[in-house]
């Protein structure tokens, strides 16, 4: 929503009095001021204006996506790609995904309104653990196995300070590796890690020397996929939502 509609709905003042507190440099968004009245605010976002912080009473919504490969994780796509949020069209609230999936990866995503629990989850050193089934060229080997569970150097692209990409090695967390089955020249693998890199999984597997063939998560937490089709999506269960409600810090 934009940054002057939402400064409005929560009552503080018109749109246009928003459009000129933020010039004058009087708005923050976590923080840092933020002189862009057409700013998108998004969920997690804090914003401030003077010293007031702002709140939405919009009601709290939860679904897990099954998304299916060929769609983008963003709310809109410079290239014109089909989005996740489509798929959700007939939910009133407005939702959005809790971290990534890549275009190429398949399974299971929540969509919420709930801007801490996305921080909790999609933070990359969020430490909750994610599965996925990954479908990979040739056989690990034991050695391969030994290193994927116990950290792999892998290649991280990231920004320096003065805006230039660059590559840093980086290694992984411990994580759960098991083969699931092996069929010629292709074997299916589980793996489950506690963060979320750019791409980590498809990075981990390359370098252990195996191309991924296809990529599906299958679990965040305790929350599983299950029957839900590609391409549909259900409300979380209060089961799983308590799971989830207990990740926030308790006041
Ligand atoms: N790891 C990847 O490589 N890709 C994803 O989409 C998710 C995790």
């Amino acid at each position: 929503m934009r940054l002057n509609k939402y400064i409005a709905q929560a009552g503080i003042c018109s749109r246009r009095a928003a459009d000129e507190l933020t010039k004058e440099g009087k708005v923050k968004i976590n923080g840092a001021v933020m002189k862009e009245p057409g700013y998108d605010v998004k969920p997690g976002d804090v914003v401030t204006v003077g010293t007031r912080t702002i709140t939405t009473s919009e009601k709290l919504c939860y679904y897990a996506l099954n998304k299916p490969v060929g769609y983008v994780c963003t709310a809109k796509d410079e290239k014109g790609r089909k989005t996740v949020v489509s798929l959700l069209a007939d939910v009133e609230a407005r939702v959005y995904p809790v971290g990534r999936l890549d275009y190429d990866t398949s399974g299971l995503l929540i969509l919420t309104n709930d801007g801490e629990l996305t921080n909790l989850i999609a933070s990359p050193d969020s430490t909750i653990r994610k599965t996925y089934q990954a479908r990979i060229a040739g056989r690990l080997s034991l050695d391969e196995l030994w290193t994927l569970r116990n950290g792999i150097i892998i290649d991280l692209p990231v920004n320096t300070k003065d805006g230039r990409r660059t590559v840093r090695k980086y290694k992984t967390r411990p994580a759960e590796v098991r083969i699931i089955s092996e069929k010629g020249d292709e074997s299916l693998v589980e793996i489950s890690i506690s963060e979320g890199k750019n791409r980590q999984v498809r990075r981990m597997f390359e370098a252990a020397g195996h191309k991924v063939i296809s990529l599906e998560r299958i679990a965040i937490g305790d929350i599983k996929l299950g029957r839900t089709k590609p391409g549909t999506y259900r409300r979380l269960t209060d089961a799983e939502l308590k799971g989830l409600m207990a990740l926030k810090p308790q006041e």
